[in-house]
């Protein structure tokens, strides 16, 4: 792979070959927010049925805060002198999880897809985390930190608003 252009490296005492690695999942992770976000919101939109302004608020909720942290992983990529996601095309072509392009998803399926794919992107931070770690990047560790934990809110609030009875 080749390395970044030198005029877009910034100032890190950490190790370029080392951060790369924590980029690349970074950059995953972001790419499946902004899918994640997308796809939340689509639910929002098309959401139907008896139980129609719970789902409608809380995907609004979950999506609001999915975007919230998409800033902060991009600004990691930069702090740890990495470059980070230019496009939609950028986003399509690095995220892990699905789109769901289908006109009609039914509420209990939009809550089963959301949780799982919220279950995946704690698996993408955790890969983050694990590689931050690996090469001393604590700042990115302990940030995802927060990312799981919010992640793991939406998918107990999606598995609870599942029950029946
Ligand atoms: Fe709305």
């Amino acid at each position: 792979m080749a390395d970044i252009d030198p005029a877009l490296r910034t100032p890190t005492d950490l190790n370029r070959n080392d951060t790369r690695t924590v980029a690349d999942a970074l950059n995953t992770a972001l790419a499946d927010c902004f899918a994640l976000y997308l796809k939340t919101k689509n639910f929002h939109w098309h959401v139907s049925g008896p139980h129609f302004r719970d789902y409608h608020l809380l995907f609004d909720d979950q999506a609001a805060q999915i975007l919230g942290i998409t800033d902060a992983i991009g600004e990691r990529v930069r702090k740890i002198s990495q470059v980070t996601l230019r496009s939609v095309g950028d986003i399509s072509r690095r995220q892990s999880i699905a789109d769901n392009d289908r006109e009609y998803v039914s509420p209990d399926e939009m809550l089963a897809e959301l949780r799982e794919d919220n279950l995946k992107l704690i698996e993408v931070f955790r890969d983050a985390r694990e590689r931050a770690e690996a090469v001393k990047d604590t700042a990115t560790s302990s940030i995802a930190d927060d990312w799981i934990d919010q992640a793991e809110e939406r998918a107990w609030f999606l598995f609870e608003a599942s029950r029946r009875g």
